[in-house]
C-alpha cells in the first residue's frame, strides 16, 4: 500500500500535519492526480515542510513555493523551486509560472498571509492567468476572519433573525409593483424592496470570509447575468465547482 499524505506530512515540519481534515481533503481531491506530471504552486513556504511533503506525494511533480521571506529548502531531487516575494505581486507569480510550467499550474494552494484583500489579489491573478482549466485552487485557513485578534478579523455577531409576516407581505407587494415596470415607480419599488430585504440574514464579510463569499458571487455568474432575470451581458462562471470545508476550500477552474 502507498504511503498516505498524513504519513508523509509527519516526516516534515509543516503545520498541515496538525490539520488532519485538511490532509483528508487533499487525499480525496489530489489522490487521482498522484502519478501525474503535476505542477503545483504553494503560497507560503515557512520552513519548506509542505513543499517536501508535496514532492514526496507527487513523485513526478514539480513543486514551486513562494514566500515573502527567504526560504532554503533542502531538496536533492531538483523538483522543488522557491521564489521570494509578496503573494500579491503579479510579477513574481508570473515568473514562478514561467519557470515551472509551460501551460499553467494544475494545483495552487494559498497558505500564506490569510488576509482577505491579499488572498483575493493572488487569486484574481493566478486563477485567471496561471491555473489550468480543470485545475484546483485551494484556500487554507479562511476562518481567520472570525478572530478579532487577526489583522482583518472581527467577532461574529449573530442576532437571531426571525421571519416576519408583515415584512414578507410588504416585500412581495414591492416585488409585484417592481415587475409592472412602470417608469420611475418600478425603480422606486425595487429600491424599497432592497431596503426591506436588506440584512435578512446574518452577515459577516470580513477578511478571508468576505473573499470566500465573493467567490460564491462568481460561482453564481450565470444567474447574476441571466438573460431574463439577471443584469449585464450573460456569462458563465469561471468556477466549475467549489467545495467548502471547515477552514479550507477547494475551487476548480472551469
Ligand atoms: C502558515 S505559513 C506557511 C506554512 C507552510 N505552507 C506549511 O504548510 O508548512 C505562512 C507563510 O506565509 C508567509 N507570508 C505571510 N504573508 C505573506 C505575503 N503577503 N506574501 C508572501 N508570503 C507571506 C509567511 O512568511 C509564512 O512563511
Amino acid at each position: 500500500m502507498r504511503e498516505s499524505l498524513a504519513d508523509i506530512a509527519a516526516r516534515y515540519n509543516t503545520d498541515k500535519s496538525l490539520h488532519r481534515h485538511y490532509l483528508e481533503s487533499y487525499e480525496r481531491y489530489f489522490g487521482p492526480l498522484r502519478d501525474s506530471d503535476i505542477r503545483l504552486l504553494e503560497l507560503g513556504i515557512k520552513d519548506g515542510g509542505s513543499l517536501l511533503m508535496w514532492r514526496d506525494y507527487f513523485p513526478s511533480g514539480v513543486i514551486a513555493g513562494l514566500d515573502i521571506n527567504p526560504a532554503a529548502v533542502d531538496d536533492s531531487t531538483g523538483r522543488v523551486r522557491t521564489f521570494q516575494g509578496p503573494q500579491q505581486d503579479a510579477e513574481v507569480l508570473d515568473r514562478a509560472a514561467a519557470e515551472c510550467t509551460s501551460d499553467g499550474f494544475d494545483i495552487i494552494i494559498d497558505d500564506c498571509s490569510h488576509i482577505g484583500v491579499l488572498a483575493r489579489e493572488s487569486f484574481r491573478h493566478l486563477f485567471n492567468n496561471q491555473l489550468k482549466s480543470g485545475g484546483w485552487y485551494v484556500i487554507e485557513d479562511w476562518g481567520t476572519a472570525y478572530w478579532p485578534s487577526w489583522v482583518d478579523g472581527a467577532e461574529y455577531s449573530s442576532k437571531e433573525k426571525r421571519f416576519s409576516t408583515p415584512l414578507y407581505r410588504a416585500t412581495r407587494g414591492m416585488n409585484r409593483l417592481a415587475q409592472l415596470q412602470i417608469p420611475i415607480m418600478g425603480g422606486l419599488a425595487q429600491a424599497l424592496k432592497k431596503l426591506l430585504i436588506r440584512r435578512q440574514f446574518n452577515h459577516h464579510d470580513f477578511g478571508m470570509v468576505g473573499f470566500v463569499k465573493e467567490l460564491i458571487d462568481e460561482l453564481a455568474a450565470g444567474d447574476r447575468t441571466h438573460e431574463r432575470f439577471g443584469v449585464g451581458p450573460h456569462r458563465l462562471s469561471s468556477i466549475a465547482e467549489m467545495h467548502l470545508f471547515h477552514a479550507h476550500a477547494f475551487i476548480r477552474k472551469a
